[in-house]
Formats: C-alpha cells, structure tokens, sequence
C-alpha cells in the first residue's frame, strides 16, 4: 500500500466513523421525534393517522360522482363518507407536517369532541358541524379558535376591516384563509400577490387593486429587516472579539430586535402604511448598529490627541504666566 492509498484508507476510516455517528444520532433522534405523537393518548389521532387514503380506483369514481354532484344529479350517501373519508386522513397528513403536531395541538383543540373515547360515533358525538354556527370551525368563529392560543395575532386582527367584514358574514378572509388549515404554514413575500389579489383586484373592486402588490413590498421589508439584523449580529460579534466598545451598537440591534418580535402582530393589523413605517425604522437601527461600529473607529484615536493638545495647552499657558 502506498502513503498515498494509506492517507485515503484512514481517510476514508474517520469518514466511515463520523458516518457511524451520524447514524447513531440519527436512530437516537429520529424516533424520539416521532414518538410525540405515536406516544399521544389521544382518539382523533391515533384513528386518523390510520385512516387509509384513497385508491387509484376509488379516486376515479370519485370525480365521476363529483361530477354528478356539481350538475346536480342525485348521490348516494356512500359518496359524501368517501369525499369526507379522504379529507379526514388528507388532513391528518398535512397536519402531521405541521408544527403544530410537534406542539401536540390535537384535532381536538380547534374541532372539540371528546379525544378519550374510541369509537367514531363516541370521539364525534359532540363534534359540531362545520356549517354550524356553533362550530369553532364555522368561518365566523375561525379568529377565536385560533386565538385561544394566537392571542396577540387575534387582538390585531379584531381591529381590521377582515375582521368586520367576517363578523358581518361577508368575504373577508379569516386565519385560515392566508395560512390554510392543518398545514399552517407562514407565508412568503413570494406567495402572498395572489392569495390577496382573490378579492383585491380591479374587477372586484375591494380596497384598493394595489393591497397585493403593497403586500408583497411589505413583507420584502421584513426580509429585508430579518437580513441587516443577521449582519449587525455578525459585526457586533466581530467587534467584540477585537475589544471595541459596542454598547450603542448593541441598544440599535436590541431595537431593531424589537420591531422584528412584533413583525407578526404588527402584520395582523393590516395596516401596511404603518407596517412598512415601523419594519423601516428596525431596518434603520439595525444598519446604525452596524455603522457605528465603522464610525467609532477613526474616531477613538483622535480623542487621546486632543487630550494630549489640551494638557500641551494648558503648560504653554502656566509656562508663560511663570515667564512673566
Ligand atoms: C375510530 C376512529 C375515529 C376516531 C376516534 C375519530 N375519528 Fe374523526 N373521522 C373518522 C372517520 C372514518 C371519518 C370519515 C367520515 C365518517 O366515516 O364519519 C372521520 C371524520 C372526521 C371529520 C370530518 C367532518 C365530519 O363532519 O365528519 C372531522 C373534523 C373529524 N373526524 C375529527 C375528529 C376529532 C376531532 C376526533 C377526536 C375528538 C376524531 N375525529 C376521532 C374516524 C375517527
Ligand atoms: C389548529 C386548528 C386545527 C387543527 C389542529 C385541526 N384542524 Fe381540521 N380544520 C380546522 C379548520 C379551521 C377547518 C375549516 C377549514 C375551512 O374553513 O375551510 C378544518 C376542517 C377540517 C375538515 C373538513 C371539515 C368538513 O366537515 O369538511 C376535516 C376533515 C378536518 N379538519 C380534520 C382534521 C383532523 C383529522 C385533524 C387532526 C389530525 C385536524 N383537522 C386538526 C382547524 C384545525
Ligand atoms: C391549542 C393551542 C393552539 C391553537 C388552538 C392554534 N394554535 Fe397555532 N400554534 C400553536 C403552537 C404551540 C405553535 C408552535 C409554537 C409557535 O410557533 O408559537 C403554533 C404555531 C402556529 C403557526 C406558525 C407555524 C410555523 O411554522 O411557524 C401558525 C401560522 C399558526 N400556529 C396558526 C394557527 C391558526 C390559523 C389557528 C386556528 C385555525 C391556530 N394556529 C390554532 C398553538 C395553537
Ligand atoms: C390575509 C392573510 C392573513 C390572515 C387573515 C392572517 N394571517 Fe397570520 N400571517 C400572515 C402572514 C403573511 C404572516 C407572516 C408575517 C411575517 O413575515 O412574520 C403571518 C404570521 C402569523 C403567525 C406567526 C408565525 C411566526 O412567524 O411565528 C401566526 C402565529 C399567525 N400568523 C396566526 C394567525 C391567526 C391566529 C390569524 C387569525 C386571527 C391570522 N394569522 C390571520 C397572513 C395572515
Ligand atoms: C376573501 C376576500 C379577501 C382576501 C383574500 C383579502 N382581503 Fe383584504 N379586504 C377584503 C375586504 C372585503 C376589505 C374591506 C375593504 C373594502 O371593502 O374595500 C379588505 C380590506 C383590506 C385592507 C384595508 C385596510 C383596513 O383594514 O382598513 C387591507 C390593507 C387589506 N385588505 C389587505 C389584504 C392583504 C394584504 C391580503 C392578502 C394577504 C388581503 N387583504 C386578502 C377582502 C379580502
């Protein structure tokens, strides 16, 4: 074997031995992950999670009665269970993605029914439907449900025009609207134009045609504000290691910090002209807690000097007074 093949064979061994831990941590990790919800003693779940999606064949008749259903003709009982069953093991898989199955916030939490009792007609039984008024899922209800733990995200929301209009049973977007139910996920400067351009457009003459466009910029901002926070950390952390002074630097970043805690209260208030105003100023602060870091530089130096011009001074002038 030559030096050359023995520097890759043990090359090659470290390799092999930080695979080995990797796999380890993997099968260490890994099931502790998925056993928070395996491990949940909850009815919702551990029946959803085993409700079986649907069939090639079953998905086939299902447009076929689907299409009967939207020209009105007649259908069976058996079709809705089916339409109901593949939504109800759907959104369990989207749910499952979710973070708020890592939270353990159940089915249960925003559908009600009661999670300790097994069997369909028993776990159900005091599940409202949605359609009624008396659902926490019913589309007027949505901002509360929600809100029981969201509440800052819902105090923001009530004082809106979406919120009005929602109690007042007109279109309006709810929670679930811009982060669609069970997959809750939090939406991008990059998805956000059509979602709002739904009811805001020129045809339908909501608002002004300009709120997905606002929109959009608005959430850029906070991008971009996400962005200089990143490198005012970096070049705080940069001088601290040479020994500079960054407390004025740190007061700019723990206010720009601030403004980005509140980003998503602030965003469910729907005021965009505010929102833009407030993520402009974090941005500010955030690039001064940079700046002052490249302006106190030349500075420092040059107080000693005046120091030194001062004391100089201050001998020349007792010098003379002795002289005289
Ligand atoms: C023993 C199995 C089982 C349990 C336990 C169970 N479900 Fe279901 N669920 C189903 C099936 C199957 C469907 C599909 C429709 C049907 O067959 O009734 C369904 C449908 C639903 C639907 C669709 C809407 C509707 O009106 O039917 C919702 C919402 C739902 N379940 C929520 C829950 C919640 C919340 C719990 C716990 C409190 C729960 N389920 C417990 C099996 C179960
Ligand atoms: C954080 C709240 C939340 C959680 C958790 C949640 N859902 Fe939902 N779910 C909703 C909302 C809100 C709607 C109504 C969506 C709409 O208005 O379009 C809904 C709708 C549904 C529907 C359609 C209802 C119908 O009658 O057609 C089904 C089925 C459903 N959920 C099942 C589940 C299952 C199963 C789980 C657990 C794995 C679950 N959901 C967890 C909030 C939630
Ligand atoms: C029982 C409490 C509870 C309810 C009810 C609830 N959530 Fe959550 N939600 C949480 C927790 C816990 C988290 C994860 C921690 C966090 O990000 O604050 C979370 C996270 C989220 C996130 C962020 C997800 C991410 O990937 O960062 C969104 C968006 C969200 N929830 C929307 C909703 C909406 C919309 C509803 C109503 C349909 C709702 N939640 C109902 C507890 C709840
Ligand atoms: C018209 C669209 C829209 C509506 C309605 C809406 N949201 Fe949001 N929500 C967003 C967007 C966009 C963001 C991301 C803002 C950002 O950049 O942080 C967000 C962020 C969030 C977050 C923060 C996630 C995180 O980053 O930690 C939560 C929680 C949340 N929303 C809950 C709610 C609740 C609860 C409601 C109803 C009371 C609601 N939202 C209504 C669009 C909406
Ligand atoms: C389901 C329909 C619908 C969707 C989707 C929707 N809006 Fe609205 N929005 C309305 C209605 C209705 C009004 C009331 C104003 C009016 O009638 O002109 C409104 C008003 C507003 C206003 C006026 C501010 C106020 O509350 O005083 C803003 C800003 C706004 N929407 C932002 C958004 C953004 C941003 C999105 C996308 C994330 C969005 N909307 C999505 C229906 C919608």
């Amino acid at each position: 074997m030559s030096t050359k093949d023995k520097k890759s064979s043990s090359y090659m061994d470290s390799f092999r031995f930080t695979q080995r831990l990797l796999i380890i941590f993997i099968f260490l990790i890994a099931p502790a992950g998925a056993a928070s919800f395996e491990a949940l003693n909850n009815s919702c779940i551990n029946c959803h999670k085993s409700l079986s999606p649907f069939t090639d064949e079953q998905l086939r008749f299902n447009d076929i009665r689907l299409n009967h259903t939207e020209r009105n003709i007649t259908c069976s009982l058996e079709c809705h269970e089916d339409i109901i069953r593949k939504k109800a093991s759907d959104n369990f898989q989207q749910w499952s993605d979710s973070g708020h199955s890592s939270y353990s916030v159940t089915c249960d939490a925003c559908h009600g029914g009661n999670p300790d009792l097994n069997t369909i007609e028993g776990a159900h039984s005091t599940m409202k439907n949605m359609s009624s008024p008396e659902s926490p899922i019913y589309f007027k209800n949505i901002p509360e449900t929600c809100g029981k733990c969201h509440a800052t995200e819902l105090d923001h929301f009530k004082n809106t025009m979406h919120y009005q209009r929602l109690r007042a049973e007109s279109r309006a977007p709810s929670c679930v609207n811009c982060h669609q139910p069970h997959s809750f996920k939090v939406l991008e400067a990059s998805e956000i134009t059509p979602l709002c351009s739904v009811c805001h457009n020129a045809k339908d003459q909501v608002s002004t045609a300009n709120v997905p466009k606002d929109a959009k910029f608005g959430l850029e901002k906070a991008d971009e504000l996400k962005e200089e926070i990143r490198k005012a950390r970096d070049s705080i952390s940069d001088a601290k290691a040479k020994g500079k002074d960054i407390v004025s630097s740190q007061n700019d970043l723990d206010k720009a910090l601030a403004i980005m805690k509140d980003v998503p209260s602030l965003w469910h208030s729907f005021n965009l002209k505010d929102f833009d105003r407030q993520v402009q100023v974090g941005i500010d602060s955030a690039k001064k807690a940079q700046g002052k870091l490249v302006e106190t530089e030349p500075t420092a130096p040059s107080v000693p000097g005046a120091g030194i011009i001062l004391v100089l001074g201050i001998f020349a002038v007792l010098y003379l007074i002795r002289k005289r």
